[in-house]
């Protein structure tokens, strides 16, 4: 299983900031080292001019890939403002993000919504990375299990059974440590990716051990190496620390 590390730009950087953003990382890290992939979530407009800068003789290099934020569940039609899964291949994504907590908190998305865009980004081709955590609150209220099993059957209910688990991954991304520099704690994070853990094999059987677990929330250059070390974390999903060339290839090459 290679490490996933991935970057998440949120609605930062324009075409011309993602471009000088992707080749410097491009260069940064040189051959990707065998053991981890890289992906970056860009905004759709930086989709294209991000792929291109991880090419070499006009040809993708291996290890660095780059995915959609979010998609709608339809080929096409008429949704307005929506993009599908179609377009974020056209446009040079293999991986799209489902049900951000971003999504969740400041769209509205819920559980079902975002389990139907989860098997519809598979089902097109696309590698689906399913976004599950709990707020501050919820945690507070003694709801950490209940919440993340939901967040993961809903998430999953519609895949079909015979999807790859290289294709499929989860991030655990505790509300309270995004964007917050409040990272989770070692004993947070691997009780938190173990129930992930228990929770795809009582769902997948063997299946469910292959799937990669990723932790999301204040990921920095001197916490990744700790963060990566630990059972049941197969990689990150970053944000702020993602932006710079610099600390981001710090934290692939953790
Ligand atoms: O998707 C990434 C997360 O929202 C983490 O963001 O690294 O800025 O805390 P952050």
């Amino acid at each position: 299983m290679k490490y996933l590390m991935a970057a998440n730009w949120k609605m930062y950087k324009n075409r011309q900031e993602a471009q000088k953003t992707a080749s410097e990382l491009f260069a940064k890290i040189g051959t990707m080292p065998e053991d981890r992939e890289l992906v970056i979530f860009a905004p759709f407009t930086a989709i294209e001019t991000t792929a291109e800068s991880f090419k070499k003789n006009g040809q993708p290099v291996k290890g660095f890939s780059v995915g959609g934020q979010d998609l709608y569940p339809a080929s096409e039609g008429a949704y307005t403002g929506e993009i599908s899964p179609g377009m974020l291949i056209d446009a040079g994504a293999t991986w799209v993000l489902t049900g951000h907590s971003e999504r969740r908190a400041i769209i509205g998305e819920n559980n079902a919504f975002v389990g139907q865009k989860t098997a519809f980004a598979m089902n097109a081709g696309l590698k689906t990375c399913l976004c599950i955590g709990e707020t501050l609150a919820e945690r507070e209220a003694g709801k950490l299990n209940s919440i993340l099993e939901q967040q993961i059957k809903e998430g999953v209910k519609d895949l079909s059974e015979d999807f790859n688990p290289d294709d499929f991954a989860v991030a655990y991304e505790p509300v309270w440590a995004i964007g917050t520099g409040k990272v989770a704690g070692v004993e947070e994070i691997t009780e938190a990716h173990n129930l992930v853990r228990s929770v795809l094999i009582k769902l997948f059987k063997e299946k469910g051990k292959q799937i990669r677990i990723l932790y999301g929330g204040s990921v920095k250059p001197d916490n990744a190496t700790q963060i990566i070390k630990l059972d049941n974390v197969d990689g990150v999903l970053v944000g702020g620390a993602s932006l710079q060339s610099e600390s981001f290839a710090k934290i692939v090459l953790a």
